[in-house]
């Protein structure tokens, strides 16, 4: 059992909340003490449905807890941590504030403070998330397992030994839902133009976009062997995907990659 704190109780803080608190959990750890401190009122509410105690500012959330997530919007980051840094000192501090780096942390905290940065993604509102995380040095290995089970609330978890990693996490897992939706756009589309309505369209796209993730969770074998396994020489698959290879999507998947990774470096640097 720990007690956590949450400063900002928006989105992710409430997904992550509920995941700990709530009867579809993923962590199995029972009996976290959970505060909360945020400024808008629908957030405290939420929050307090959710099963967190309410704080009266972020330096009592703080106060009561070993663990502290910092769960507010990037740019609010620095003055936070800066104005809260003589309570944050002692406490494992963990940041889901995407760009911000633990050298911007450290440096209101001291060199040896435990932090952690993580990145989960949108998924993560509905428990299927993917969060990449990465400690300092000050961080223990019992806190290590802390931080990794609190993120296991809301999906799965893995850690980056080099920070700079995170660049790449976020340009793969971190925006790669918007991808995947892009996909099932084009298809609904593509589907609605080969006469399908739009109901069935979506109908298809979505639970196929399922089956195929469900499938590529489930097997041992490689995506590529799995496309491989669906293919029947001469048939409607291979008609398909020999025209995605002739106008080059892995290389346009490539090229977006790598420009979400060199973006998300120039959004920490600036
Ligand atoms: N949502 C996601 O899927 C996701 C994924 C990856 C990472 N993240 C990261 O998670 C963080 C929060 O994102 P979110 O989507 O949860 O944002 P959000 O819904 O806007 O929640 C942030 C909350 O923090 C409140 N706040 C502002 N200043 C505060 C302060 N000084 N002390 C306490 N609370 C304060 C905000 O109030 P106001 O509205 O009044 O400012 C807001 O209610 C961001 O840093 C983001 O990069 C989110």
């Amino acid at each position: 059992m720990s007690s956590i704190a949450f400063l900002g109780a928006g989105n992710i803080a409430q997904a992550i909340m509920g995941g700990l608190l709530g009867s579809g959990g993923l962590s199995g750890n029972e009996g976290h003490k959970l505060f909360a401190f945020d400024p808008v009122d629908a957030c405290r509410e939420a929050a307090s449905d959710i099963g967190a105690t309410i704080s009266g500012s972020n330096r009592e959330a703080i106060e009561q807890a070993e663990v502290v997530m910092l769960c507010v919007k990037p740019s609010v980051v620095p003055a936070l941590v800066e104005a809260e840094a003589a309570s944050l000192k002692d406490k494992l501090t963990i940041s889901v504030a995407a760009g911000i780096t633990t050298e911007t942390i450290l440096g209101q905290l001291g060199p040896d403070a435990a932090v952690v940065r993580c990145m989960p993604n949108t998924p993560a509102l509905v428990k299927t998330g993917m969060t990449a995380l990465f400690a300092t040095s000050g961080v223990s290995d019992a806190q290590k397992q802390l931080a990794q089970g609190i993120l296991s609330a809301v999906g799965e978890t893995l850690w980056v030994r080099d920070e700079s990693a995170l660049d790449a996490v976020t340009a793969v897992s971190g925006s790669g839902p918007a991808y995947f939706f892009m996909m099932m756009e084009a298809m609904i589309a593509a589907a609605e133009a080969e006469g399908l309505d739009a109901e069935t369209a979506r109908q298809l796209v979505l639970q196929t976009a399922l089956g195929a993730s469900t499938m590529a969770h489930a097997s041992d074998e490689s995506p590529a062997q799995l496309r491989i396994n669906v293919t029947s020489p001469g048939g409607t698959t291979q008609a398909a995907l020999e025209t995605f290879e002739a106008l080059g999507l892995p290389d346009t998947v490539r090229k977006a990659v790598n420009a979400a990774r060199i973006r998300s470096e120039e959004l920490s640097q600036s």
